[in-house]
C-alpha cells in the first residue's frame, strides 16, 4: 500500500461507494436533514430553471423518478408549449411533453416566483462567449438572482450549466449570499441553504441513452452540499460519480469537451496532410481503430457546431489567464476546426475547377444545415459559415436539411433559405452537391445516381450502402 494515507470520512463519504449513513454523517444542520429526508421520501419539490435541450430532458428524470417539478423558463413560447403538451425540441418526441401536460406532478411557468414552492433548484441555462471570446455569464448569473428572490431554509441550488471552475462558488454563491442579506435573511451556505454543481452531459439526437442512464458528476461547495446533491440525483438518475468539490465536476466537464475539441482537431487536420498524399483518412481510421487499447476514434468533419464543443474550451483559456497561463491547445484546437469551414469551401472551389467551373455563378446544393446528425439544432453549425462563404463568392447556394425548413437571417448569416426538396431534378441541376450533415434519413443513393460532382466531408456516401453500378457521380471527400 506503499504510501496511501486512510481516507477521511469526507473523501470517502464522496465516492460512488458511499452508503447512506456516509452521506448522512456529512449532513450536520436541521434544515440539511430535513431537506434529505425529503428527498428520502420524494416529497422534495424540484424547479428546472432553463427548459432547452438540457432542462427539459432532466425534467423528465426528475419526473419519472416520483418529485412534483416545476419548470420555469424566461422564453413564454416554451410554456405555452408546454401547457398545450405540443413539444418543441422534435428530437425528443411528442410523448415527453404530452406526458408532462397530462400529469398532477408538473407545472410550467413564466414567473420566476414559482421558484419559491422549490426544495430543489437546477439552473440549466446557456453559457455561451460574448463578442471577444470571453465567457458570458449572464443568464447564469440572471437566473441566480431570480432564485435569490425566493431563496429560503432548507432549499439547495445545483447549476448545471458548463462552466469554468469556480463559477459556482465565485459567482453563483455570492449573489444568493446577497440576495439573502438583502431580504434580511440571517442563512449561512452549507447549513441553513446549499449549493453544488453536476455537470450535464446530454447529447441531443443519441438513440437509447436517456439522460438517467448518463452517469453524473456531483460536486458541493461543502460537504453538506455535496452529500444532499449526490442523494438527490441517486434517487433519478442510475450511476453517480461524487466529487470532493463543485470545481472539479466544473474542470472534469471542461476536460470532457477539451478532449473532444482536440482529438477533431488533431483528425481535421490529418485528413488534409493525408489528403495531399493521396491516403484517405476515413480508411485509415478504421484501420486504427482496431487496436483493442489506448485508441479512440474521432472523425473529421466540416467544423465543430453546437453549443459545447466550439465554446466550453474557450471558458478554461479565460480562466486560466487570470492564473497567468495559457492553453496552447485549446487555441490550436480552435484555430484548425475555426478553419475548416473555408478548408470545404476550398475543395469544393477545386473540385468545380477540375470541371472548368467557377465558383461564382456555380449552384451548390448543401445536404443538411444541422450541426450534427438527426437533430434540428443549427446553433454554431459549420453549415451556416460554410454557406456564407460560399454566397461571398458569388455561388447560388441551396440548401436540403429534413429537420430544418428554413434558416432565418442572424446577424452573422444575413441571408435567408427554405430547405428545398432532395429531388433528381434538384440534383442533376446543382453543380456541386456539398455534404455537410449525414443525417440518417436522407437517401444517399439518390444523390449517388442524380448528382454532377459531391463533395462530401463526413464520409456519408461512402458509408452507405450504394450499388455501384447505380453512382453517377463524382464523389470527392473534404
Ligand atoms: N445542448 C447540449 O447538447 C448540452 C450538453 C451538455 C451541456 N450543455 C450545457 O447546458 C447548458 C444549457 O444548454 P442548452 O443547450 O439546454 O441551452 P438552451 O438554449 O437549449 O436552453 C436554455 C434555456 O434557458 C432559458 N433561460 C435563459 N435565461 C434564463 C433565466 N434567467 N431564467 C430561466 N430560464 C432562462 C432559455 O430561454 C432557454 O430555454 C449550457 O451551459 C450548455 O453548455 C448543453
Amino acid at each position: 500500500m506503499g504510501n496511501m494515507k486512510p481516507m477521511s470520512t469526507i473523501e470517502h463519504a464522496m465516492t460512488e461507494h458511499a452508503t447512506d449513513k456516509d452521506l448522512e454523517s456529512l449532513i450536520h444542520s436541521e434544515p440539511g436533514r430535513v431537506l434529505l429526508e425529503k428527498i428520502r421520501s420524494r416529497t422534495a419539490r424540484v424547479g428546472v430553471v432553463g427548459l432547452g435541450y438540457v432542462g427539459l430532458p432532466l425534467v423528465q428524470a426528475v419526473h419519472d423518478a416520483g418529485y412534483r417539478v416545476i419548470g420555469f423558463d424566461v422564453d413564454q413560447s416554451k410554456i405555452d408549449h408546454l401547457r398545450k403538451g405540443e413539444s418543441y425540441l422534435k428530437h425528443l418526441g411528442d410523448a415527453l411533453v404530452r406526458g408532462l401536460a397530462e400529469s398532477d406532478r408538473f407545472e410550467a411557468s413564466h414567473d420566476g416566483a414559482v421558484l419559491a414552492e422549490a426544495d430543489i433548484v437546477i439552473l440549466c441555462v446557456p453559457t455561451p462567449l460574448g463578442d471577444h471570446r470571453e465567457p458570458d455569464l449572464k443568464y447564469v448569473t440572471g437566473s441566480t438572482e431570480i432564485v435569490g428572490k425566493v431563496l429560503r431554509q432548507g432549499q439547495m441550488v445545483i447549476l448545471e450549466s458548463t462552466t469554468y471552475p469556480g463559477t459556482t462558488r465565485d459567482e453563483v454563491l455570492p449573489i444568493l449570499n446577497r440576495a439573502a442579506e438583502e431580504r434580511g435573511l440571517a442563512i449561512k451556505s452549507g447549513e441553513h441553504f446549499f449549493v453544488a454543481y453536476s455537470p450535464e452531459r446530454e447529447d441531443p439526437g443519441r438513440v437509447g441513452m436517456a439522460t438517467s442512464m448518463i452517469p453524473k458528476i456531483v460536486g458541493g461547495i461543502d460537504p453538506a452540499s455535496g452529500a444532499l446533491a449526490t442523494e438527490f440525483y441517486r434517487t433519478c438518475i442510475d450511476q453517480i460519480h461524487p466529487v470532493a468539490s463543485a470545481e472539479i465536476g466544473e474542470a472534469a466537464k471542461i476536460l470532457e469537451n477539451v478532449y473532444r475539441s482536440v482529438n477533431i482537431a488533431l483528425v481535421n487536420e490529418l485528413k488534409i496532410v493525408f489528403d495531399r498524399m493521396d491516403i484517405d483518412i476515413w480508411e485509415v481510421i478504421e484501420a486504427a481503430k482496431t487496436k483493442p487499447f489506448g485508441f479512440q476514434a474521432f472523425y473529421p468533419g466540416p467544423g465543430l457546431g453546437g453549443h459545447c464543443i466550439p465554446i466550453d474550451p474557450f471558458y478554461l483559456s479565460w480562466k486560466a489567464k487570470e492564473v497567468g497561463l495559457e492553453t496552447k491547445f485549446i487555441e490550436l484546437a480552435g484555430e484548425i476546426n475555426q478553419n475548416m469551414p473555408a478548408h470545404v469551401v476550398r475543395r469544393v472551389m477545386e473540385s468545380l475547377n477540375d470541371e472548368c467551373k467557377a465558383l461564382r455563378g456555380a449552384t451548390i446544393l448543401v445536404v443538411g444545415l444541422a450541426y450534427k446528425p438527426d437533430v434540428d439544432d443549427v446553433r454554431e453549425s459549420p453549415a451556416a459559415e460554410i454557406i456564407k462563404l460560399l454566397w461571398e463568392k458569388g455561388a447560388v447556394v441551396k440548401y436540403h436539411d429534413p429537420h430544418i425548413p428554413s434558416f432565418p437571417s442572424m446577424r452573422r448569416y444575413p441571408y435567408k433559405l427554405e430547405s428545398t426538396e432532395l429531388s433528381p431534378d434538384e440534383l442533376a441541376s446543382a453543380d456541386c452537391v456539398l455534404v455537410v450533415t449525414d443525417h440518417s434519413i436522407i437517401d444517399w443513393s439518390i444523390i449517388a445516381r442524380h448528382a454532377n460532382l459531391v463533395v462530401d466531408t463526413r464520409n456519408a456516401m461512402g458509408r452507405a450502402d450504394i450499388d455501384p453500378d447505380h453512382i453517377g457521380a463524382r464523389i470527392i471527400k473534404a
